[in-house]
């Protein structure tokens, strides 16, 4: 492992795109009436807004789905000429958009494609009664991109031209607060140039990066490298496959994904024991940890407040860095396609990404790999 002097990530410093924080994550799916049906009874998001048919948005159907200061947005297309239909039968249901709260989007924008970013969408107006908005997109890797949000003091509860829905009485919230990484899976040797774009067009630094040696088990390995923007609010991990003796995990997404994609996403919950219980109560399926890993948690770990029994029942992994311990899972796929999963992450002053996890947690992933015939 390789953790990045101030000296080191001063080498690749542009000035930064001034950016907030994330502001949505929109998924595209086959069917988004389902897709929000399972994020709100699985996951306790709450159905906030509505775009579609029924509100003069003729051509796709939109969800909006909030939990704290995570939204999501899940998109289906309603006929089968549009765009996006293309878009899913290629990736299947997945990540299309990680969109970034900025002051300007225009100059975030301009910056970006002045700095080699390719624009998606030029910098746009929207409108209703509560105000207005000012858009623009930027590709990132494969299909994915990241749309700048100019909110200009927008009062609405998201974006024109959504319209509020009635308050969700189906969801119950099971304490999960914000985004705390996004992980992109790219193609063999696609790691630095990808991390190079972070740097380049966004400023953001490498604050840590695990090679083979790290990550790797007797079968599958891969590389990773984090890149976070100023605060460390928004980091992205960037994973690539290695050689090993079969075939990496990174290069099974990449192939169900027919490119690169977003793999996971991780998100900060209260309490992980009580948030995993509920989405385990609600069906959700959670990654095997096999019972011989909690034999020597508190040797390797050191004291830590929850309760082992608790974390053994339900599977949760546990880290320890030089600043404090960190607590996670991972979720299954979410769709049939062996591609994006979640994470569900408490830190405890820890502010790395489970090291000492990787070979249970890639080992986990394997056995299923392999159920799948593809290790
Ligand atoms: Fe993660």
């Amino acid at each position: 492992m390789q953790v990045f002097t101030a000296q080191q990530q001063q080498e690749f410093a542009v000035e930064p795109l001034p950016i907030r924080r994330i502001h949505h994550i929109e998924l595209y799916v086959g069917n988004a009436r389902q897709a929000s049906y399972f994020y709100r009874r699985a996951f306790g998001f709450e159905l906030i807004g509505f775009a579609g048919p029924e509100t003069g948005v003729r051509e796709t159907a939109s969800y909006v789905l909030r939990q704290n200061k995570i939204t999501f947005v899940v998109t289906a297309p309603v006929f089968s000429d549009h765009p996006i239909m293309d878009w899913l039968v290629k990736h299947g249901d997945g990540v299309r958009d990680v969109a970034f709260e900025v002051d300007d989007a225009e100059f975030c924008y301009r910056k970006a494609v002045e700095r080699g970013a390719r624009g998606v969408r030029e910098p746009y107006t929207l409108e209703d009664e509560y105000g207005k908005v000012v858009l623009a997109s930027i590709a990132t890797y494969g299909d994915v991109i990241h749309t700048f949000v100019q909110r200009d003091g927008y009062e609405g509860f998201f974006l024109p031209p959504y319209k509020a829905t009635p308050k969700d009485e189906l969801a119950k919230p099971i304490g999960l607060k914000h985004i705390d990484h996004v992980v992109g899976n790219v193609g063999w040797n696609q790691m630095a140039e990808t991390v190079a774009f972070y740097n380049r067009v966004f400023g953001f630094q490498r604050f840590v990066s695990f090679d083979d040696k790290d990550i790797s088990t007797e079968y599958s390995a891969l590389r990773s490298t984090v890149v976070a923007n100023e605060n460390k609010w928004i980091k992205f991990p960037i994973n690539e496959p290695a050689e090993g003796k079969r075939r990496s995990q990174i290069e099974e997404f990449v192939l169900y994904n027919n490119g690169p994609g977003v793999q996971h996403i991780a998100l900060e919950c209260e309490n992980i024991v009580h948030t995993v219980r509920q989405l385990k109560a609600n069906g959700v399926e959670l990654l095997h940890t096999p019972t011989t890993y909690y034999d020597m948690l508190e040797e390797r770990v050191g004291k830590i407040d929850e309760d082992l029994d608790s974390l053994r029942e339900l599977g949760i992994l546990v880290d320890r860095d030089d600043k404090g311990y960190m607590l996670q899972i991972f979720t299954r796929p979410v769709q049939d396609r062996p591609t994006l999963f979640y994470e569900l992450i408490q830190r405890k002053g820890a502010e790395s990404f489970g090291k000492g996890n990787f070979r249970a947690l890639f080992e986990a992933i394997e056995r299923e790999q392999a159920l799948r015939g593809n290790l």
